[in-house]
């Protein structure tokens, strides 16, 4: 992949809202970065704060409209609650593109993005750029599942998976993936691409394993500078330890090793 040069500078928030009791969408126009960046990669976002006005945090790029750029996210410490709080014509100090993309250049294939609750985030991007055929989205409970409005535009099959059985199948979202695999019939004509939780990218490169399927994963480590520099990141493949942050976030199967 050719490199690109991050950019970095302040924008200024043009909205800032709720989607369900877990998931809200920010955007910003950021004429340069809507320009250069392509699916899986993320930014770095600043998160201006009186008591500590350069918390870092990355975000995958969810949604590129024309100048504007959209992130999915869920409050789940100090960093995501600041940017829950921020509201339209405040500032967010945002650097990227970082990291490398998903692969573009499939021929014949089915592509099946499945994402772990604000895991299907990349995908969005992905949809938007390329034909992805099947959305599989797992989440606890409803509240954590992307509402419909969200994947407008896009024309790939949905099929939901909660925990608590509170919106379509009751199950993880392997379950959704085994649905898939028999409406097709031939498991080797798929593609994945998978972003989420730990435990869900184990379960389903171990059913990618089963059934003989290709695919990658957005390996969305831990962070801190996000640009190779700390090794805070790191990931194992056959090929040694990698940084997400650089080398990836998107690991083919083939190429990583989960404990
Ligand atoms: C490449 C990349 C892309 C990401 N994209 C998104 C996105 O599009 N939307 C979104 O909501 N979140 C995304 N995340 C996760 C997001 O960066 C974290 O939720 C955020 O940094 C938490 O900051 P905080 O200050 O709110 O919480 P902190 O106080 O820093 O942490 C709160 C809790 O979240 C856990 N946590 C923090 N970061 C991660 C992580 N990467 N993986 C697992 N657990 C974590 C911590 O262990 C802790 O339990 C992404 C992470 C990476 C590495
Ligand atoms: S976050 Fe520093 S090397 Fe990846």
């Amino acid at each position: 992949m050719r490199k690109i040069k991050p950019v970095d500078e302040w924008v200024t928030i043009r909205e800032n809202i709720r989607l369900t009791p877990r998931l809200l969408k920010v955007s910003f126009d950021f004429p340069k970065l809507a320009k250069i960046a392509r699916p899986g990669q993320f930014l770095q976002m600043a998160i201006e704060d009186a008591r500590d006005p350069f918390l870092r945090r990355p975000f995958t790029v969810y949604r590129v409209k024309r100048n504007t750029i959209e992130i999915l996210y869920e409050v789940v410490g100090k960093g995501s609650r600041l940017l829950s709080e921020k509201k339209k014509g405040e500032r967010l100090k945002i650097m990227g593109p970082l990291g490398n993309t998903f692969t573009m250049s499939l021929k014949k294939r089915i592509h099946v993005a499945v994402g772990g609750g604000v895991g299907i985030a990349p995908f969005i991007f992905l949809g938007q750029r390329m034909p992805v055929h099947y959305f599989l989205m797992g989440a606890r409970s409803k509240e954590g599942l992307l509402p419909n409005a969200e994947f407008r535009g896009l024309t790939g099959k949905k099929i939901f998976a909660t925990e608590d059985g509170s919106c379509g199948m009751k199950g993880f979202v392997t379950a959704a993936l085994e649905k898939v695999i028999r409406e097709v019939g031939d498991a080797g004509k798929l593609y994945l691409f998978v972003c989420g939780p730990k435990k869900m990218l184990e379960a389903v490169m171990e059913m990618a394993e089963r059934f003989g399927i290709e695919g990658e994963a957005s390996m969305d480590e831990r962070m801190a500078c996000g640009i190779g520099a700390c090794l805070g990141c790191m990931v194992k493949t056959r090929d040694g330890y990698k940084t997400s942050c650089k080398d990836g976030t998107v690991f083919n199967f083939k190429d990583l090793l989960v404990d």
